[in-house]
């Protein structure tokens, strides 16, 4: 957030650091992750109001779990900083470099051109049957986009700060068997990952923004885009040029020690 509040995360903090507490003593536990999970926790109390009473209580019990990180620290990071990319290929680069923006510069949506140019990239990628049954819909006109940033729950604290939005828009009338049913958000979501990757091609940064599932939140939305009850909203893309001293989680991913497996 900008600026940080002095008091945040009271809601979860207790659980947050029991659950840091249960993971420390796990041997299925991923060190990689337990060493993020430590860095942003000392970070937390580092920089946090330590005046409320669940605060206080986390803290305590924080203190008390012996944790040894073994690499550095990976707490968030100015957008600027970008992590060292040396000797990867330039598509590596491009995957490692994207990361999460949510503090964009003003004014910095993509020009049409751009955003037709990411569109086509996006759609090269694969679909059930080729079927492509889904489309994007840009918005960069201020009062559509307060419109429909007001819909989704997870843009709170930054929503006025979003340039553009890229609404990702599936058709259910490609599919019509029940079994088909999940193929929109497959599809759909192939052909995102490319988008994002194609915007930080383009020296543009994004941010998925998710999509509440729920009957009435779909029949605000396809009432603002006009959509039909067959078109339904799979997710909404915040788009912008990053502020570059605005901060970035450090996003800790796990790795294939942890989620592959060969011929097992
Ligand atoms: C389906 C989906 C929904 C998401 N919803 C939100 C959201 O509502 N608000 C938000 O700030 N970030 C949202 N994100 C971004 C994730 O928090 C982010 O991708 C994750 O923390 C990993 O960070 P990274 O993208 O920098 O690697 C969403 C991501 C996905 C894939």
């Amino acid at each position: 957030m900008q600026p940080r509040k002095p008091e945040f995360a009271t809601d979860y903090i207790e659980e947050t650091v029991e659950t840091f507490k249960g993971c420390s003593s796990s041997s299925q536990s991923a060190t990689s992750e337990l060493d993020w999970a430590f860095s942003v926790l000392t970070e937390y109390f580092r920089v946090v109001k330590l005046d409320h009473r669940k605060i206080q209580s986390s803290l305590k019990l924080f203190q008390s779990i012996n944790y040894l990180p073994k690499s550095s620290s990976k707490i968030p990071y100015l957008h600027k900083a970008k992590p060292d990319l040396e000797h990867r290929s330039e598509f590596e680069e491009l995957v490692y470099k994207r990361a999460s923006v949510r503090w964009f510069e003003k004014n910095s949506s993509p020009s049409i051109d751009i955003v037709k140019r990411v569109v086509d990239i996006s759609l090269q990628a694969p679909s059930a049957c080729n079927r492509q049954s889904f489309e994007y819909r840009f918005v960069d006109n201020k009062d559509l986009l307060a419109k429909l940033l007001k819909l989704p729950g997870g843009v709170t604290g930054f929503a006025d700060n979003i340039p553009s939005l890229m609404v990702v828009i599936g058709d259910y009338s490609g599919y019509y068997l029940e079994r088909d049913r999940h193929l929109i958000y497959i599809d759909a979501s192939l052909s995102s990952m490319m988008l994002l990757l194609a915007f930080e091609n383009f020296g543009f940064n994004t941010c998925v923004l998710n999509w509440p599932e729920n009957d009435k939140k779909n029949k605000e939305i396809n009432s603002i885009l006009n959509l039909p009850t067959y078109k339904r909203v799979i997710m909404l893309v915040a788009v912008g040029k990053a502020d570059c001293s605005g901060g970035v989680p450090y996003s800790q991913k796990k790795d294939s020690s942890t989620s592959l497996t060969v011929n097992e």
